[in-house]
């Protein structure tokens, strides 16, 4: 039989589809699915340009919240649901995302890389990560996602069901920045990216589980109207070619930590509101509710409060610093307050 497309967004023509999905029926029917194992991919190839000017020097995945790089909590969750493998989607990050997290071994889970060439898109990310998943199930996790509860449930749930997708999905009070879900039941039956007029309150919430059928949908995407292959157009055109998409509706917290308000939010929360302060950090400051000052750091200001100061930050102002991220050297002769900085710049 003939092999998939070689890159995610190749167009094939319809002999190679029907060889690809005649490979899925004949080599491994679904209801065998429930045994195998399920992998992880975590997508993290994002410049994760809403946290400049930090992320031109820290990739976004690796900041840490509470003091723990933000991707370990999604590996916890990862492993939670009974993973050990996983692949992490890279991007320009790729050095510094493989000297931080090694082979995995570390956090007691195997790690491999793939690069994603240009973030054009989630369904573009996956793509690249069809090798290392084979014809095994997987769970997509973006990796600015953190979440307060286990998603094993929905691990179990997927598997129990036999679906080809299950999407984690949460109501909101304004989903018009995320995907929406229309539901019948369990059931999915449509999906839009954005819309300025949603039809529901079921917010995609971050964390996909595939069965193979995702791969003979990718090659025929096209880009949305933002430029970018969008995994909800994939997922709509599962259910179109009538694939079994239902949704896990989740009820705990949900946070995506990408941009300063967010960061903040999941770092407040992961502290419950309270403050951690490295040992070896040296602060001359009234340290209020919700701050993070990381290893090293040296902190002098009236107060501080709702604000995170990385590891080895020299942070030095004259007033108070409030809902702010800092790192480097940070030197102000006045009040810093909902600020992203590094050293002395804002950008
Ligand atoms: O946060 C949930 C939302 O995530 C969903 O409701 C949307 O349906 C989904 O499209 C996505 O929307 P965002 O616009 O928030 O995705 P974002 O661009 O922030 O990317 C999410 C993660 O994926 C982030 O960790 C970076 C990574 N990424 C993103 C792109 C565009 C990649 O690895 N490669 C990419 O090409």
């Amino acid at each position: 039989l003939e092999e998939g497309p070689s890159r995610p967004n190749e167009p094939i023509s319809g002999d190679r589809i029907r060889a690809s999905q005649r490979q899925f029926t004949v080599k491994k029917p679904i209801p065998m699915l429930c045994f195998a194992a399920m992998k992880g991919v975590i997508l993290a190839a994002g410049k994760g340009s809403r946290l400049y000017p930090i992320t031109h020097h820290i990739a976004k995945p690796l900041l840490p919240l509470a003091n723990r790089p933000t991707l370990h909590y999604a590996i916890d969750r990862l492993k939670e649901m009974g993973i050990s493998e996983v692949c992490v989607v890279v991007g320009e990050n790729e050095p510094q995302m493989r000297e931080a997290l090694n082979d995995g071994s570390a956090l007691g889970v195997a790690i491999s890389y793939v690069r994603q060439t240009d973030p054009h898109g989630l369904a573009h990310a996956v793509g690249f990560a069809k090798d290392f998943v084979g014809e095994d199930s997987f769970c997509l996790y973006l990796g600015d996602a953190i979440y307060s509860e286990s998603l094993a449930p929905f691990a179990e749930k997927f598997k129990s069901s036999g679906c080809a997708n299950l999407n984690l999905v949460k109501w909101v009070e304004d989903p018009s920045r995320f995907g929406v879900a229309n539901l019948e039941g369990e059931r999915i039956v449509k999906l839009v990216e954005k819309p300025k007029e949603p039809e529901s309150n079921y917010a995609m919430a971050g964390m996909y589980i595939f069965g193979p059928q995702i791969w003979s949908v990718l090659p025929t995407l096209q880009p949305s109207a933002r430029g970018e292959y969008e995994i909800t157009d994939a997922i709509q055109m599962m259910i179109d070619q009538g694939e079994q998409v239902v949704a896990g509706v989740y009820k705990g917290e949900w946070f995506d930590t990408g941009t300063l308000n967010s960061f903040l939010d999941t770092s407040g929360h992961l502290i419950d509101g309270k403050s951690i302060v490295a040992d070896n950090a040296h602060v001359t400051a009234a340290v209020g509710h919700s701050v993070v000052i990381g290893d090293g750091a040296h902190v002098s200001c009236d107060s501080i409060e709702d604000s995170v100061v990385l590891p080895g930050a020299h942070v030095s102002v004259r007033g108070h610093v409030r809902h702010s991220i800092l790192a480097g050297r940070v030197e102000s002769s006045e009040s810093i307050e909902d600020q992203i900085r590094w050293n002395d710049s804002t950008q």
